[in-house]
């Protein structure tokens, strides 16, 4: 009888000891599934945090009319062509919202006009064509002889404003939206020194970008 008391103990102390070596390696999967899990999470997050942002430029503008009344309300059209291109190998673009809007010397010229939404894929280009017009859009008093003085310079520059919501895509995976604000100085010659006709912007543009 105390024989069988002395060896129950053991037995129940090894089958406990096989336990507590099953309990360990599953608990060493359970940590390292884990710890891939982590590893791939920080990856995605530095792959989302460290993307180059899209690139916008203009590729083409013309402005066709800018007329101004007396009492100061301006008449315009545009005709703008946008490059957009997404520079990252591995990064998707859902572009949400998009925007532009024309300016001269901080005064809006043309109604802003909202580009329907897309994807761009890996590395991709794309051409935003855009026609800009303003209807008896007030500007200021000094709008007129601003223009003047920069017919006799032979340039006029045109600010276009782009503002937009975008998402980035890695995967399957889609994140969370992003603003983008890019502000572009186009120069425009005038060739015959007269505002009736076409000006196209010749020079390249200045783009700035912040996100
Ligand atoms: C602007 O257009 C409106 C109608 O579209 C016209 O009545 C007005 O005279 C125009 N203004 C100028 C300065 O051309």
């Amino acid at each position: 009888m105390s024989q069988i008391q002395v060896t129950s103990p053991r037995r129940c102390a090894t089958k406990q000891n096989h336990n507590h070596n099953f309990d360990l390696s599953f608990l060493w999967k359970l940590l390292s599934t884990i710890f891939t899990a982590l590893l791939a999470v920080v990856l995605l997050v530095w792959l989302v945090l460290r993307p180059s942002k899209p690139s916008l430029s203009v590729d083409q503008a013309s402005l066709y009319r800018l007329s101004l009344s007396d009492t100061s309300l301006v008449n315009s059209s545009v005709q703008l062509t946008l490059r957009v291109s997404n520079p990252n190998g591995r990064l998707g673009i859902y572009y949400d919202e998009f925007h532009v809007s024309a300016s001269y010397r901080g005064q809006r010229i043309a109604d802003p006009v909202s580009f329907p939404p897309f994807y761009q894929g890996h590395e991709d280009h794309d051409l935003l064509s855009a026609s800009l017009d303003g209807n008896n859009l007030p500007v200021g008093p000094y709008f007129g002889s601003e223009v003047a003085g920069d017919q006799v310079e032979g340039k006029l520059r045109v600010n276009f404003a782009m503002d937009g919501r975008f998402r980035w895509k890695v995967g399957t995976w889609v994140s969370g939206k992003y603003r983008i604000n890019v502000e572009c100085v186009t120069t425009m010659d005038f060739g015959q020194g007269s505002l009736t006709g076409q000006l196209t912007f010749r020079q390249g543009s200045q783009c700035s970008t912040v996100l």
